[in-house]
């Protein structure tokens, strides 16, 4: 299966956060219960003091912190607690550690981040000072599923913003910010509605011929191929009109690339 989502009914999210929370913000204002692609049901710290506990509490919603005493108990705790929510999709928004395989692996394709970067650029962490030493123009953001590297997995959607004259790290991590807010939440709808979804195995077997040709494209160009795939294939070019948009906004070489894949998708018996 290439992806486990849609689920045909709302998905329940948790968010793991470090400290203040603004991405929360942002998810627990688009995924209220209300949203019938899902709710954020659970919010979950390694740190009490996280300013991201409160938001959830003031809006209703579990917040749980499990504070850090070492990677296994945390992830152990945190692994109970996910199962026993029934919670279908987790999403890292400003958890600062770095989780292990044992948690990473179960959870492939149904865990997300937001990195403020244009992955695979600028990794780790004090990216806004870096991307101004290194006297970049443009900067932005990723959301991507979350392997066992930092910050690697396959990206969902990245948005971007330009580096003006005179930015310092703090005026540029609002203009960050102020993007990833729209992003976050539009990267979620698309794994949800089983448009964004990591490139595994079953995609080689879809692919078939096509499959070379689609891993010798770069990390962001992937994303945009398979969604368009997926767009062709479910919706045909004369779809859904704002998904039609979303489609012409896709770089020319992808699209025909995607048209390809469509074809052959369409052909196979
Ligand atoms: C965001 O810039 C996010 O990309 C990064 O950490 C920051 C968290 O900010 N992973 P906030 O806690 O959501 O305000």
């Amino acid at each position: 299966m290439l992806s486990p989502f849609p689920l045909g009914r709302p998905a329940r999210m948790a968010v793991m956060a470090s400290g203040r929370g603004t991405n929360l913000e942002a998810l627990l204002e688009a995924f209220s219960p209300q949203n019938p692609w899902g709710e954020v049901v659970l919010v979950l710290s390694d740190n009490p003091e996280a300013y991201a506990l409160k938001r959830a509490s003031r809006r209703g919603v579990e917040a749980v912190a499990i504070p850090w005493r070492g990677r296994k108990a945390f992830e152990r705790e945190a692994l109970d607690l996910l199962r026993a929510r029934g919670v279908d999709l987790v999403l890292l928004a400003g958890f600062m550690r770095l989780l292990s395989p044992g948690f990473v692996e179960p959870w492939y394709g149904r865990l997300l981040n937001i990195h403020p970067s244009l992955l695979p650029d600028y990794p780790g962490l004090h990216v806004h000072r870096r991307v101004l030493e290194a006297g970049e123009r443009e900067t932005g953001s990723t959301v991507h599923f979350v392997d066992q590297g930092m910050d690697t997995g396959p990206i969902v959607l990245q948005g971007r913003v330009p580096v003006l004259p005179g930015d310092t790290p703090e005026t540029l991590e609002r203009r960050v910010l102020f993007l990833e807010h729209r992003l976050y939440p539009r990267a979620v709808r698309l794994v949800l509605s089983g448009m964004a979804f990591p490139p595994g195995e079953g995609l080689k077997a879809l692919l078939g011929e096509a499959w070379p040709r689609f891993q010798g494209l770069s990390p962001r160009e992937k994303p945009l191929y398979l969604r368009a795939a997926v767009l062709l294939s479910v919706w045909g070019l004369g779809g859904h009109p704002a998904l039609r948009q979303e489609l012409s906004e896709l770089p020319e070489e992808v699209r025909l690339k995607a048209e390809e894949v469509l074809r052959r998708v369409e052909s196979s018996p």
